[in-house]
């Protein structure tokens, strides 16, 4: 693959939180001619005109197939999955659409070679990792949306060794972003707080006061994920999922910070069934391999976070 111009870029799933972030981030960098954003649904408000989009199931092989051999796709960016909270109603539906997906873009990729994104998840992890999750941690999820992920990295490892696809997958944490409401996580309480502090100033917190759970604001994951995906192929050490380093902090701690901003914002904390999925996952994550094989490093704080989602959202 040669310099920015020559790629031809698809994403799936991209009017979910990440992907409307990463479409900005991707069209800034390679022109929007050059991007084909694709979802399961319509847009609503889609507002960069110059990109074009195209409905796609990621289930739907032949569509995927024609789609890539038109546009002449060399990168894919696969977003398409169900999360955490909503695959947990609708186990098998997560698993058909995170894993039949993945596979067929995977098939897609060791026949017409494209460059292949494609993110994991802290909730790898299940409770016997304590506190710190490294990255060679053990993996036993307690969500079918993490066993997914586990599957998901293991497939990503083989096909690149048995077949050579080069696919590149982060471990996101949580994500704090502000443009698009988050699609059904555990971590959405983190993002639902400012939304409710900003507009009523009131919010009725999902998780436990002192819940801690590796978090990061969307700016640095965007900037992660193009960093990975320009990395020269051979400094890849993995290729499932790579630990990231993040944020800490307990969802009482983010509402003190945020009632530093704005102080008549008032939340409790009623625990819900998602609860038990937090619980499951570390408090923190050591992302000592990214920084060393690729070079990634955090940019934002709580406190530049905080600043940044409530002025956003003013
Ligand atoms: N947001 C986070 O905090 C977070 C954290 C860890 C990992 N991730 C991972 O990042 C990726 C993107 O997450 P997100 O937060 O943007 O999710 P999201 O739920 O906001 O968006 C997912 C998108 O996929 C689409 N989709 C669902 N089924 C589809 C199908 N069959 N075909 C095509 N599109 C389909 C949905 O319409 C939605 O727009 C996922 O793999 C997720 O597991 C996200």
């Amino acid at each position: 693959m040669g310099g920015p111009t020559d790629r031809r870029i698809l994403v799936t799933g991209a009017l979910g939180q990440i992907g409307m972030e990463l479409l900005e981030a991707l069209s800034e960098k390679f022109g929007a001619e050059n991007i084909v954003a694709t979802d399961i649904r319509e847009p609503d408000n889609f507002e960069n005109a110059e990109i074009n989009f195209l409905k796609l199931d990621v289930l739907d092989f032949d569509k995927f197939e024609n789609l890539i051999t038109e546009y002449n796709i060399n990168e894919v960016y696969h977003l398409a999955a169900i999360l955490s909270a909503s695959g947990e109603k609708n186990p098998e539906l997560c698993w058909k659409i995170n894993m039949d997906g993945l596979m067929n873009v995977l098939e897609l990729s060791r026949k017409y070679k494209f460059r292949i994104f494609a993110p994991s998840s802290i909730a790898v992890f299940g409770s016997d990792v304590g506190n710190l999750a490294r990255q060679n941690s053990p993996l036993n999820p307690s969500t079918i949306y993490g066993i997914t992920k586990v599957a998901g990295e293991l497939m990503a490892e083989y096909y690149h060794s048995a077949h050579g696809v080069d696919i590149r997958g982060l471990r996101y944490p949580g994500l704090v972003s502000w443009k698009v409401m988050p699609g059904g996580g555990t971590t959405d309480y983190a993002v639902e707080i400012f939304h409710k502090a900003v507009s009523s100033k009131k919010y009725a917190c999902f998780v436990e006061r002192d819940t801690r759970l590796p978090m990061m604001y969307i700016d640095d994951a965007i900037r992660a994920t193009l960093q990975l995906m320009d990395a020269p192929s051979e400094s890849l050490t993995i290729r499932g999922g790579y630990n990231l380093p993040s944020l800490n902090f307990t969802a009482e701690e983010l509402y003190f910070k945020i009632k530093e901003k704005i102080p008549a914002f008032e939340c409790t904390f009623e625990p819900d069934h998602r609860q038990e999925y937090a619980d499951s996952w570390p408090d923190e994550t050591d992302g000592a391999l990214s920084q060393n094989d690729w070079g990634f490093e955090l940019e934002f704080d709580l406190d530049s976070m905080c600043t940044i989602m409530i002025e956003s959202l003013s």
